[in-house]
């Protein structure tokens, strides 16, 4: 009897840790992950994904997305301006899936995602000779080292720095 106590207590241990450890590892995780909602319109695909990725809208905060699609004109050095419809759409959409969380949420500065300092805490380790490389070019170039960055997976084991 006493046993059988014994070793159903140490199963129910058993099963805590599982559960505690899968906890961990998911919240753990889920910084990492910034999924593309899936009600992403077309025009989100055709006017901002030309050149470079379509970066999913929990990147940045509400203010931040807002502030870029007000000066599209201008952007970057170039003109990604597009018709007031779809301006209105795509903003919309981007406001409504920016980030909520405390830790990203920041205005990021020059309305950049690699200009806040979530980003810039979590690429210390990155030399500054590697973003240079030739297939990397730039810190915004998300899928040069982020291998499912496309799909808003940002995880350490996702990740595949090219040596070139
Ligand atoms: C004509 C080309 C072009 C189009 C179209 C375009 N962009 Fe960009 N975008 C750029 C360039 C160039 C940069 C700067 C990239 C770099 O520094 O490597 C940039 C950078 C960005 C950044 C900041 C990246 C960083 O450094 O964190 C955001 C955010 C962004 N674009 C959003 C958008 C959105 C939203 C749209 C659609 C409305 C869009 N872009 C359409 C050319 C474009
Ligand atoms: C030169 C390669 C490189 C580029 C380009 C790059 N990253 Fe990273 N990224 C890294 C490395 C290395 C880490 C650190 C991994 C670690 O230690 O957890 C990282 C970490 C991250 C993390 C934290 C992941 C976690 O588990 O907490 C996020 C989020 C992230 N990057 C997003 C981006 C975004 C968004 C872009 C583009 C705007 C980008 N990165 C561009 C290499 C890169």
């Amino acid at each position: 009897m006493a046993n059988d106590c014994e070793m159903s207590s140490m199963k129910i241990k058993k099963t805590i840790l599982i559960f505690a450890t899968l906890l961990l590892t998911s919240s753990g995780t889920f910084a990492a992950k910034m999924a593309m909602p899936v009600d992403v319109p077309a025009s989100y695909e055709t006017e901002c994904a030309s050149c470079h990725m379509a970066y999913p809208p929990a990147l940045l905060s509400e203010q931040s997305w807002k502030n870029v699609m007000s000066g599209l004109s201008k952007h970057f050095g170039t003109d990604a301006g597009v018709d007031a419809k779809t301006q209105i759409e795509i903003t919309n959409w981007l406001v409504k899936n920016a980030t909520t969380r405390q830790k990203y949420i920041e205005t990021a500065p020059e309305n950049r995602i690699t200009k806040t300092s979530w980003f810039i805490r979590k690429h210390d380790e990155v030399k500054p000779d590697v973003w240079k490389r030739a297939s990397i070019k730039s810190p915004a170039n998300c899928g040069a080292c982020h291998i499912d960055a496309a799909k808003g997976i940002f995880s350490e084991s996702k990740i595949k720095i090219p040596l070139k």
